[in-house]
């Protein structure tokens, strides 16, 4: 008898554990995962890297917005308009105060884009609308050719398509980030050149995929200092 109580109270016990242990984990699993951030200071920024996120407040209406058909911009048109792969581009269109330097009138349209009925075109977006002295870099054009010839010669562009290592890896970035920091000013919206657009605006954080190629880099020759003081 004495034995048979013995062996009831231990699965009482038992019983008793368990429930109070199942009860505390269950407590424990509604608890929110959650990790207090200590935020002593504001965290440091790097600029170059700030600036990828600058248009990500329109990504998703980027991955929303189908590219109009009939007025797309060829990559071939975009370099058109540069004297060499990354210069600053030619103002192809009237400028309404020729002497003004630019600033505000140019954002109107050069900020967030847009179609310009006038111009028959969508307003390609500016990667840099914090750079308001806009004609210091960009001059309206005057001619259509040089006046004489020249031995001008185009370095040729890295071109796309041919930048990843295997079929569906993301593309390594052929260009230098130096003024552009700004991804989604060029790769996405309607006024994107039709061969840059992009399928993905919306994975914002573009450089955690896409590493610069380096390119740049590779044809510099060595430098050598010519030693005036020998005999
Ligand atoms: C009324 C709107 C409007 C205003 C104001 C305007 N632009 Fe434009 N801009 C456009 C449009 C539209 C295009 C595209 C033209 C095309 O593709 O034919 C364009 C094209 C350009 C381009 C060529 C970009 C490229 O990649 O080839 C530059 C550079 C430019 N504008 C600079 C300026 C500057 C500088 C100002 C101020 C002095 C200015 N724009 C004012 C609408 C405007
Ligand atoms: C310090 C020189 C400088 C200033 C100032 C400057 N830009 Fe630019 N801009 C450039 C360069 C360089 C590029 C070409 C970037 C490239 O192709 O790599 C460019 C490109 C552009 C483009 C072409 C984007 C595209 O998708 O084709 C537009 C539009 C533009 N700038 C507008 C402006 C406007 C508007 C202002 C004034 C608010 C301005 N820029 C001020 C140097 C400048
Ligand atoms: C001023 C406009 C401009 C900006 C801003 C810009 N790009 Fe580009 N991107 C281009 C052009 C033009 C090309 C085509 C190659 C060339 O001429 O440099 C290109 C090519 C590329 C390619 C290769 C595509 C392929 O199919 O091979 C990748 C990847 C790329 N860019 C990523 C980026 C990333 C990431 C950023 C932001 C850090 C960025 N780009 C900012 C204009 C721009
Ligand atoms: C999660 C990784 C990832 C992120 C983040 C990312 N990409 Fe990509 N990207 C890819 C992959 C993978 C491809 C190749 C797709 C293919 O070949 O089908 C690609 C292709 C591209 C291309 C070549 C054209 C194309 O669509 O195939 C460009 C240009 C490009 N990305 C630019 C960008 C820009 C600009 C951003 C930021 C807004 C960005 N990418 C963010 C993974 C990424």
């Amino acid at each position: 008898m004495k034995k048979r109580l013995g062996i009831l109270l231990l699965f009482g016990l038992l019983f008793i554990a368990f429930l109070a242990n199942w009860t505390y984990s269950y407590y424990q699993g509604l608890e929110e995962a959650y990790l207090p951030v200590l935020e002593t200071r504001p965290l440091p920024v790097i600029p170059s890297e700030k600036k990828v996120f600058e248009r990500s407040k329109y990504a998703l209406d980027y991955l929303n917005t189908p590219n109009d058909e009939n007025h797309q911009r060829t990559l071939e048109r975009y370099y058109d308009n540069r004297a060499y792969v990354g210069a600053p581009p030619s103002i192809p269109h009237p400028v309404a105060q020729k002497l003004g330097i630019g600033g505000k009138v140019c954002l109107q349209c050069h900020q967030n884009g847009g179609f310009v009925e006038k111009f028959n075109a969508y307003a390609p977006v500016t990667p840099h609308p914090e750079m308001i002295n806009c004609k210091q870099c960009h001059v309206e054009q005057q001619t259509q050719s040089s006046f004489t010839a020249s031995t001008f010669y185009k370095k040729p562009a890295p071109g796309v398509g041919s930048n990843n290592a295997l079929p569906g890896s993301p593309p390594t970035i052929p260009h230098a980030l130096l003024m552009r920091e700004n991804c989604l000013a060029c790769h996405a919206g309607p006024a994107a050149v039709k061969e840059l657009w992009i399928n993905h605006p919306e994975r914002v954080n573009c450089r955690q995929c896409h590493l610069p190629s380096q390119q740049e880099g590779k044809n510099v020759e060595e430098f050598v200092r010519i030693n005036t003081y020998s005999e």
